[in-house]
């Protein structure tokens, strides 16, 4: 009977996990339910889940998942209103009824304001269905280039915009909806991987710096967190420390550790020594993380059965960047957050 993740966070942060409704029955509902108080849905409050297409939305999985929260005293942290990914292209077309139905939008005012309409739909859609019961929302997701000199990512929302103004937009469009709906508690993050990288952190902070100067409405910074053994820990806590000078909220909020597994078919003899130095890598962040102001910390998938990573990039059956293996066992990571001894 070993100790409950959440217990033993408890004064540091809520300790989250992405799931989805496949997860919450026995067995994996059981580990979800001892070891976690928050849950994110790892896909089903995407655009794409929520309005396959224009008009019709669909709360049915993601309704599952925040019942089972709400029913186990779990709180739900919300991905995402704007992403360039897993949005369905109706997004970016011309809507029915217009000459150019179903023909890519080009970036006029018009055009622009047709993604604003979307927009303010969606997210009031949202609002209006959830409330306060998502206590925060990842309003953008990965707005920020990988490419420092190009600043922003070169998406179909900022070609159309030909700038990053959507993000300013879409900040004051999930204020507005989610204050008309009495959900003014409800806290809005800026969300993007990599922001352990200087020069990819230094344009997200210079970012929210300037949205706070303009008054528009961040409260938060998400650090998606998806890193691997060689990621400096220097550089993670570095960037909470300048995030933290903003006076912002900050979550880590979709933590994997990759440990370099191979593709299928190549052999990995280093898998027994890279889980036992994950569980050191585990043991120096979770120390360091416990040491921040961190609203939430979250592990992207329950187990390593679950991790997004072995269909990333191709076939990775021994990846294994969670606490928990294929058959929910605790592993060395566990337990270098249980005992950082
Ligand atoms: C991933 C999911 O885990 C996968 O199941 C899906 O196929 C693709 O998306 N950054 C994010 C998450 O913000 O939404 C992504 O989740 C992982 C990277």
């Amino acid at each position: 009977n070993i100790p409950s993740l959440k217990d033993v966070l408890a004064d540091d942060f809520r300790f989250g996990a992405a799931i989805d409704p496949r997860d919450l029955a026995a067995p994996t509902g059981d580990l979800l339910n001892k070891h976690f108080n928050q849950v994110t849905a790892e896909n089903h409050m995407k655009v794409e889940a929520i309005q396959p297409t224009e008009g019709t939305f669909n709360f049915d999985a993601a309704d599952e998942l925040v019942e089972h929260a709400e029913a186990n005293g779990m709180e739900v942290y919300g991905h995402t209103f704007l992403w360039h990914s897993q949005t369905p292209d109706w997004w970016f077309t011309y809507p029915a009824g217009h000459p150019q139905a179903g023909e890519p939008l080009g970036s006029s005012a018009e055009d622009q304001q047709i993604m604003l309409d979307r927009l303010e739909a969606h997210i009031g859609a949202i609002a209006e269905h959830y409330g306060d019961r998502i206590w925060a929302w990842d309003v953008v997701n990965e707005v920020i280039s990988d490419n420092a000199a190009e600043v922003y990512r070169d998406s179909r929302w900022f070609q159309i915009f030909e700038g990053p103004e959507y993000i300013s937009h879409a900040f004051r469009i999930a204020r507005e909806e989610l204050d008309a709906v009495g959900a003014t508690d409800v806290e809005l993050f800026i969300n993007d991987y990599g922001t352990d990288n200087p020069a990819k952190r230094d344009n997200l902070y210079n970012l929210v710096a300037d949205m706070l100067a303009d008054g528009v409405p961040v409260d938060g910074v998400g650090h998606q967190t998806h890193i691997s053994l060689n990621t400096p820990l220097d550089n993670i806590e570095s960037s909470i420390d300048k995030f933290a000078g903003l006076g912002v909220l900050q979550a880590v909020t979709e933590l994997d550790v990759a440990i370099g597994a191979p593709v299928e078919g190549v052999e990995f003899p280093e898998y027994e020594a890279r889980i036992v130095q994950q569980g050191h890598y585990y043991r120096d962040l979770f120390a360091m993380l416990r040491e921040k102001d961190l609203e939430s910390v979250t592990v992207w998938g329950l187990h390593d059965g679950r991790s997004w990573l072995r269909g990333f990039n191709g076939t990775r059956p021994l990846e294994s960047p969670l606490p928990f293996d294929d058959d929910l066992q605790a592993k060395w990571a566990y337990w270098g957050i249980v005992d950082p001894t």
